[in-house]
């Protein structure tokens, strides 16, 4: 069964069933402080376990792109060295919310498992969990009971914690779980060692392919578990593995999920899969990494220096230092097998075809400037190992400052300095690595006190798009501590405060009582929570409050948000329908929109876009604002949703004119209320993404106001009423002739001085010196010394020129008497200079310095004339 197939038929199997087929969630995540990529199915649904959210079925089934390359669930390691761990995988998975539990749900997958897919019943392991004394838990007799009802009892077996009780993380949803294994060794050896034996050991042949759990606890900060107010099913099935096992491969690697991009990577590099197991694993990293690189970049998530995007850096660097060290590939390679990857799954996740150019060109460009870094390093390492030749160990804080600094990659520096017969000091460079994950730990740790519920509240409702002021109680409240000090989270019953998100910074402003004021520093969004940041906790929680909004920074804060969305429209009138948005800020004092276009802008199409947003201001067009309208309505008017952002059924819409978008910000009522747009940098982020920053209202018109002050007193300092850049050029050509002017004078003098000199001349044991101080620039005395030299016989010529800040030796000397005499004029300047603190050089025959102490001047010429003597 082609793999397209398998996941065909996964979904119809449960559509048949009532369940709802929905689109993965973006495999980024945002709004989520606990995780930074979609690791699981159920991540996208982790609200409506907790009772926060209602899903619109209460039976869902999907495919999701999971990648698990951070925090609780991390395989990067394994990635490459086995054949059945990925980075990015699809999980396929089945739900019910607080519908249908264990009986269905381990019925079901026996019927699609033996059933549809035909897998042999003996083929089959399931486990079950045994209990934790610690968490309090019991032997799950009820999926032991159920599972009889399909499987020979000794095909099951009991599994602890670790094994059998699945978290999404430290906290959050959680439950004890039935994994179903499959035993694709060939019949034989099945026969000859039984299986069971071989279940949950790593072997590549007996793996997990399905797992089942049964959520009904909350595992809280203190690590207590509490039950969850109603129990739901969580199913999730390793789409690749299964693939393996139904295309009878032993392999992830060798199913057609990844078999062309390992044909197109054999062609790149001339080496064959299957050959030699170095050669293979690398082939492996490269083709897994391409995948998860490739799916977070589609939903908008670019390389970068922090958070998510570095993840997605490592991830990709690590592909290309595989390539490097072990396939000989030195150019960028990586982004000419995404084609292969969109072909083979672009039907499924059109992301791929839509964002083929940003995809490519950042690999691309990621790869070259890496491919930099790899040769910078390795220049760098050749001189280290020149260094420490006599021990021959390169010290641990040098491999790391490599790493740490120029991100040349520890295990590359290894292998070079093996070729040379060295070794690494493996402890010290532990011991710096463990140094800088404490320091990046304390930097992002953030402790966080479950919270204190003060009253049931299920529904805390945004009601800023209407008021900024509004009476309010808290329903709950949290302590966190990060590394800037202890603070308190607040959710309220409804708020006026706006969330940070879609670019927009969050509200701030106070929560006022009878007796006392607290001020919101911040409000973010926690999945469905809005939660407002503050310094200390009101001394009575349960009063009731007044809810004030900072408007003076909202009102800045939307103008800058409605013309962000002219902004965008106007990109795409000026540069074309390719330019879609890639992220934003918008705050009170600016605004950033990164979009896609290829090419810097030139300085007519800023101008251009420029007029487009002020034509739409002075329009005066009025806000037209659709709250909760269901999706494909707001599609069909026009808003454009772009990849990386999950929208609900229901959406808002917010329009000027022709500006049609999906968005939860807030905006002016008019855009006559923006008053004013600047342009103020345009730039580059990453291969195909722009930039630009921007200012509106205010702000715009100071900076008018400040460029026409400036001119008006370059218009003054010109004495000219209105055409500076006439009266400038005039001055330019002016200057130019006068210059021209100068130099001649000047050479003029210098000729004049030059016939003094020669009355100056000594003659010392036959050589022709001459020692001078002058008002000459060090030029025309370098010259007068050269010339002077030519003209006399046996000459030596020293010059020194009497400038204060900067005074200047030149030496010249014939060059006869260099070979003659052993005189060295780069010699004997250097040791002259000193006197006017200076320091130079040159050659035997021409050399000169320059100095900061003129008073030494009579000091340095009288030491000249003792190398004549
Ligand atoms: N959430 C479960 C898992 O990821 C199904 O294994």
């Amino acid at each position: 069964m082609k793999s397209k197939d398998i996941r065909k038929e996964f979904l119809n199997f449960f559509q048949q069933r009532n369940h709802l087929i929905v689109d993965s969630a973006p495999i980024v995540l945002k709004d989520d402080p606990t995780l930074m990529f979609n690791n699981s199915g159920m991540a996208q649904f982790k609200e409506y376990f907790l009772g926060n959210a209602t899903p619109k079925s209460n039976r869902i089934a999907d495919t999701q792109k999971c990648l698990r390359v951070s925090g609780k669930h991390n395989d990067l390691d394994d990635v490459g060295k086995d054949t059945y761990h990925h980075t990015m995988f699809e999980m396929l998975g089945n739900w019910s919310f607080g519908d249908y539990f264990k009986k269905e749900a381990i019925a079901w997958a026996w019927e699609l498992l033996t059933g549809t897919y035909g897998i042999g019943k003996d083929q089959i392991y399931v486990t079950v969990f045994e209990g934790d004394e610690k968490d309090g838990t019991q032997l799950d007799q009820e999926a032991l009971d159920l599972w009889k009802e399909h499987i020979a009892e000794d095909r099951i077996l009991l599994g602890n914690k670790k094994d059998n009780f699945w978290e999404m993380g430290d906290v959050g949803p959680c439950g004890p779980c039935s994994e179903i294994h499959v035993d694709i060794r060939p019949e034989e050896e099945r026969l000859a060692v039984d299986g069971k034996s071989l279940v949950n050991q790593d072997h590549p042949q007996v793996i997990e392919i399905w797992n089942l759990v049964f959520m009904q606890y909350q595992r809280r900060a203190d690590g207590s578990l509490e039950p969850l107010p109603a129990k739901h099913i969580d199913t999730g099935m390793g789409f690749e593995r299964l693939a393996m096992v139904l295309q009878g491969k032993t392999s992830n690697y060798d199913t057609d999920v990844f078999r062309p991009l390992i044909k197109k990577l054999e062609k790149i590099s001339g080496i064959t899969y299957g050959d030699n197991e170095i050669t293979d694993i690398a082939i492996r990293v490269v083709v897994d990494h391409l995948r998860a690189v490739s799916f977070a970049i589609a939903d908008g998530q670019l390389p970068s220096n922090t958070g998510a995007g570095y993840v997605i850096r490592r991830i990709l660097r690590r592909a290309i230092s595989y390539g490097y060290r072990f396939l000989n590939l030195k150019e960028p390679f990586i982004y000419l097998l995404f084609p292969i990857l969109k072909d083979e799954m672009g039907d499924f996740f059109p992301e791929l075809i839509k964002q083929e150019s940003i995809v490519t060109g950042v690999i691309r460009e990621e790869e070259s400037s890496f491919l930099r870094t790899i040769e910078h390093g390795l220049n760098r390492l050749n001189q280290i190992i020149d260094q420490y030749q006599d021990t021959k160990v390169v010290p641990g804080h040098v491999v790391f400052e490599l790493y740490d600094t120029y991100g040349f990659p520890a295990d590359l520096s290894r292998i070079v300095v093996e070729d040379h017969n060295f070794t690494i000091d493996e402890d010290g460079f532990e011991v710096e690595m463990s140094k800088q994950k404490a320091r990046s730990k304390k930097a992002t740790a953030l402790e966080t006190d479950d919270w204190v519920i003060v009253r049931e509240n299920a529904n805390e409702e945004f009601v800023g798009y209407d008021i900024l002021s509004t009476e309010v109680q808290i329903t709950r409240y949290r302590k966190v501590k990060n590394k800037k000090g202890e603070f308190y989270q607040l959710v309220l019953d409804k708020t006026p405060f706006y969330a940070e998100s879609g670019g927009q910074i969050g509200d701030t402003g106070l929560l006022i009582s009878a007796n006392e004021q607290i001020e919101v520093l911040n409000t973010k969004k926690e999945n469905n929570l809005i939660i407002h940041f503050v310094e200390q906790l009101p001394s009575n929680i349960e009063a009731t409050f007044q809810a004030e909004v900072d408007s003076i920074t909202r009102n800045e804060t939307q103008k800058n948000h409605s013309a962000t969305h002219l902004l965008h429209e106007a990109l795409r009138t000026v540069l074309g329908t390719h330019v879609e948005q890639k992220g934003s800020y918008v705050g009170p004092d600016y605004l950033r929109f990164d979009f896609s276009h290829f090419g810097k802008m030139t300085t007519e199409e800023i101008a251009e876009v420029e007029k487009i947003v002020n034509d739409r201001i002075v329009a005066s067009i009025p806000l037209d604002e659709k709250r909760n309208i269901p999706f494909d309505e707001a599609v069909s008017q026009g808003a454009m949703a772009l990849f990386g952002e999950k929208y609900g059924d229901y959406v808002r819409l917010i329009k000027f004119g022709s500006s049609v978008e999906l968005c939860g910000g807030t905006h002016v009522k008019n855009t006559s209320d923006i008053r004013l747009f600047k342009i103020t940098s345009e730039s580059s982020t990453a291969a195909g993404i722009r930039r630009i920053e921007a200012i509106t209202s205010n702000a715009a018109i100071d900076v008018l106001k400040e460029a026409e002050k400036n001119y008006q007193s370059v218009l003054d300092t010109l004495k000219t009423k209105s055409d500076a850049k006439k009266a400038v050029q005039q001055l330019l050509d002016e200057n130019a002739q006068l210059k021209k002017q100068v130099e001649k004078f000047v050479a003029q003098q210098a000729k004049a001085e030059k016939e003094n000199w020669k009355q100056q001349v000594k003659n010392i044991n036959g050589i022709q010196f001459l020692a001078i101080k002058t008002d000459l620039n060090t030029q025309s005395a370098k010259q007068n010394a050269i010339d002077l030299t030519n003209e006399l016989d046996n000459a030596f010529v020293v010059v020194a020129t009497k400038d204060a800040v900067k005074p200047s030796i030149t030496i010249s000397i014939a060059k006869n008497l260099v070979e003659e005499k052993q005189l060295n004029a780069g010699q004997i300047v250097r040791e002259i200079a000193k006197n006017i603190q200076g320091s130079g050089g040159g050659q035997a025959f021409l050399a000169t310095a320059g100095g900061k102490d003129v008073t030494g001047i009579d000091k340095a010429l009288a030491q000249a004339e003792t190398f004549v003597q």
